[in-house]
């Protein structure tokens, strides 16, 4: 297979991240997590204390260098990967998100990064907007008590703490003002194949996609 581009949308915590990251190991491909690239932007707008309501504060983007390599998240040179995690950027993301210049200017250097195809990206407007013409598109979904679980579990790790009903609530917010947005809205394309992720265990849901792309391929 030579080209192809997987698009993987989804909601908060629907897994897309870490599925994505192994179906990229798997087949030997580039994967590229776009919400990492703006949780990149929020947490410099938050460093430079921006005022995050005003669109022209996102001017910054024109000289700064968003990337996401190897699993790692970079401005220009500086590896944010674990600093994009903070509860600051997690509950501001959404709002700059909104903005369309900063999604214009993602968008761009998504389409740029998927431009040899072998690539896995997920996010929420992949399928939509980014790669229309994705050779396959998979839209999770779980149920949110479920993806509040694996937050928990996911956070549990990193020695953060936080209630399931805290995350079930701030889960909840996310997925709203993703979805509601004026631009770009967290949608599934009319051609996405739709998986639920609530009962499967992580390797089957990869395995699912990886079988999915390889006869997609053939
Ligand atoms: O996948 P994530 O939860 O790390 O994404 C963080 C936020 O970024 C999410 O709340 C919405 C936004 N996002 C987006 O608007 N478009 C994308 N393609 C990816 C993420």
């Amino acid at each position: 297979m030579s080209g192809f581009k997987l698009a993987i949308d989804g909601p908060a915590g629907s897994g897309k991240s870490t599925i994505s990251a192994m179906i990229a190991h798997r087949l030997g491909w580039t994967h590229i997590d776009t919400g990492a690239m703006y949780r990149a932007v929020t947490l410099k707008a938050l460093e430079l204390g921006l005022d995050l309501n005003d669109e022209s504060s996102y001017r910054f983007l024109e000289s700064t260098f968003i990337h996401y390599d190897n699993d790692r998240i970079f401005i220009n040179d500086r590896d944010v990967t674990e600093a994009i995690r903070s509860q600051a950027v997690t509950l501001n993301v959404s709002l700059v998100s909104s903005f369309s210049y900063v999604r214009q200017q993602l968008v761009h250097l998504q389409k740029q990064a998927a431009k040899e195809g072998n690539i896995v990206m997920d996010g929420r407007d992949i399928g939509t907007v980014v790669l229309p013409q994705a050779n396959l598109k998979i839209f999770l979904t779980a149920n949110v008590e479920e993806r509040a679980k694996r937050r928990h579990k996911e956070n549990l790790q990193k020695g953060k703490n936080a209630s399931i009903t805290t995350l079930i609530e701030e889960i909840e917010t996310r997925d709203k003002k993703d979805s509601t947005r004026m631009v770009s809205p967290l949608k599934k394309a009319d051609d996405a194949i739709t998986i639920d992720t609530t009962n499967l265990s992580i390797d089957q849901v990869v395995d699912k996609i990886v079988d999915l792309t390889r006869s997609e391929g053939e």
